[in-house]
C-alpha cells in the first residue's frame, strides 16, 4: 500500500520505535511509580526520559510540566475542563477539529460557557498574522478566559500565527491553549517563546510514536483542575489528588509501552530534525498540489503550500467513493469531513466533504505520482 493518510496517524513508524516497544514489553514494563522494585523503577525512568525529551523539543524548562494522556483529544478535554468555569467566554478558530469544538460546544449547550469563533482562512490567505490577531481581539470580552486553537489544520496545510496569538493573549491576560495535533513534528513549537499555556499533543501522528501515546505540556504557571481522579502512586492516604504535576493529572497506570515507543520516536525525530522533515513535507505538498491542479475535473481546496496535507475532490464524485477507489488502487487517503465539520465549512467543501492526502516522513515523489496516475485514470473512467 502507498500510505497517504499521515494526518490520521503516521505509518510506518521508525524501526527503533517498534524495537523499543518490544524491549519494553519484554524487559521493563513494570508499573511506574507503583513500587520500589527494579521493573517499576526501570519503567519510571523511561517514562521520565520521555517527559524530558518532550520538554526539550517543545521548549518547556521543566519536564514535570509534561503529563501523559492516551491521545490529543483527552489532553484537550483535560485543559478545557480543567480551566473553564461557569460564566467564562472562550474564543476558538474557524478551523477547529471536533477535539476542540465538541467539548466547547457541550459546555456551551449546558449553559456553562459561551464561545465565539474567529476567522482564519479568509484573512490568513494573504499571510497576515495581524488580521488574525485583530479578528481575535474584536471578540475579546471582560470574561474571556481562553483562546483555544489549532496550530496546523488537519484538513489542509494552513498554519496559524501561533506566536502572534500567544503574544496577544499574554498581553490581554487570556489563557492560550494550542491543539498541536497536526503541527507537532512538522513545525518547531516552543511553548515558552510562543506564550502557550497548554500544548496538547498526540504521540502517534507527527511524533511517530505508537497509538495510545499523547501528552499535554503546561506553561510555567498553569494549574488545571483534574479531569480524572484516582491512584497515582503519591499521597495515597489523602482523598484528594496531589497538587504536584505531573502526578496530579495522571490517574491510573500510564501506557508504558506506548510511552517507551514515543521516547524512541522522539529520539529519532530529534536526530533527524523537525525542520528537515517539515521542509520535505512542504516540498512534497507543494508538488502534489501542483500535480493535482494539472488534472481536469480535480479541485484543490486551500492550496497554501504550508505543509504536506492536501485536500481535493474530483468534481461531482463523492469523496468517500474517490477514497474507496484510491484504496482499490493500493493508495490510502481519507474522504469525508475528517472530524472537522467547522473547518470544512470554512473552506467551503461540498456536501460529503473532500479527499485528503497527507504526506509523512516516509513518502516520496513516486507515491505522489501513483496518486496522480490513479486520479487521472479515474477521471477517464468517470468514477
Ligand atoms: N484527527 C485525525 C484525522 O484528521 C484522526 O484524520
Amino acid at each position: 500500500m502507498i500510505y497517504l493518510d499521515n494526518a490520521a496517524t503516521t505509518f510506518p513508524k521508525p524501526l527503533s520505535v517498534i524495537e523499543e516497544v518490544r524491549r519494553c514489553m519484554l524487559t521493563y514494563a513494570g508499573n511506574p511509580g507503583r513500587g520500589a522494585h527494579t521493573l517499576s523503577l526501570m519503567a519510571a525512568e523511561r517514562v521520565y526520559e520521555c517527559r524530558e525529551l518532550l520538554a526539550k523539543i517543545f521548549g518547556a524548562s521543566d519536564a514535570d510540566r509534561v503529563f501523559f494522556m492516551p491521545n490529543a483529544t483527552y489532553g484537550i478535554n483535560a485543559v478545557i475542563k480543567g480551566i473553564l468555569k461557569h460564566g467564562d467566554h472562550v474564543i476558538i478558530s474557524d478551523m477547529e477539529h471536533n477535539a476542540v469544538f465538541r467539548p466547547i460546544y457541550k459546555l456551551a449547550q449546558q449553559g456553562v460557557i459561551e464561545y465565539e469563533i474567529f476567522d482564519t482562512y479568509t484573512c490568513h490567505y494573504g499571510q497576515n498574522p495581524e488580521s488574525i490577531c485583530q479578528s481575535i481581539a474584536r471578540l475579546v470580552r471582560p470574561n474571556t478566559k481562553m483562546v483555544f486553537c489549532i496550530y496546523g489544520s488537519n484538513i489542509c496545510s494552513e498554519i496559524l500565527p501561533i506566536a502572534d496569538i500567544g503574544a496577544l493573549c499574554k498581553r490581554l491576560g487570556i489563557f492560550f491553549a494550542v491543539d498541536g495535533a497536526q503541527s507537532a513534528g512538522h513545525v518547531p513549537i516552543d511553548i515558552e517563546r510562543m506564550n502557550i499555556d497548554a500544548l496538547c499533543l498526540p504521540g502517534h501522528k507527527g511524533l511517530y510514536g505508537p497509538q495510545g501515546s499523547g501528552a499535554v505540556i503546561l506553561g510555567k504557571t498553569t494549574v488545571l483542575d483534574t479531569l480524572v481522579e484516582g491512584g497515582n502512586g503519591m499521597d495515597s492516604l489523602s482523598g484528594e489528588m496531589s497538587m504536584q504535576s505531573p502526578e496530579r493529572y495522571e490517574a491510573g497506570t500510564v501506557a508504558v509501552p506506548s510511552i517507551a515507543g514515543l521516547y524512541a520516536s522522539l529520539k529519532w525525530l530529534d536526530s533527524y530534525g523537525i525542520d528537515k522533515i517539515g521542509a520535505e513535507e512542504k516540498r512534497l505538498g507543494r508538488r502534489l498540489t501542483d500535480m493535482l491542479g494539472s488534472l481536469r475535473g480535480v479541485s484543490v481546496y486551500a492550496p497554501q503550500y504550508e505543509g504536506g496535507t492536501v485536500l481535493f475532490n474530483i468534481d461531482n464524485v463523492s469523496s468517500e467513493l474517490c477514497a474507496a477507489y484510491l484504496n482499490s488502487k493500493g493508495i490510502c487517503t481519507r474522504g469525508g469531513y475528517h472530524c472537522a465539520a467547522l473547518a470544512h465549512s470554512t473552506l467551503g467543501t461540498p456536501d460529503g466533504g473532500a479527499v485528503r492526502a497527507s504526506i509523512g516522513a516516509f513518502n516520496t515523489e513516486a507515491d505522489l505520482s501513483a496518486l496522480w496516475h490513479a486520479l487521472r485514470e479515474a477521471s477517464f473512467v468517470g468514477i
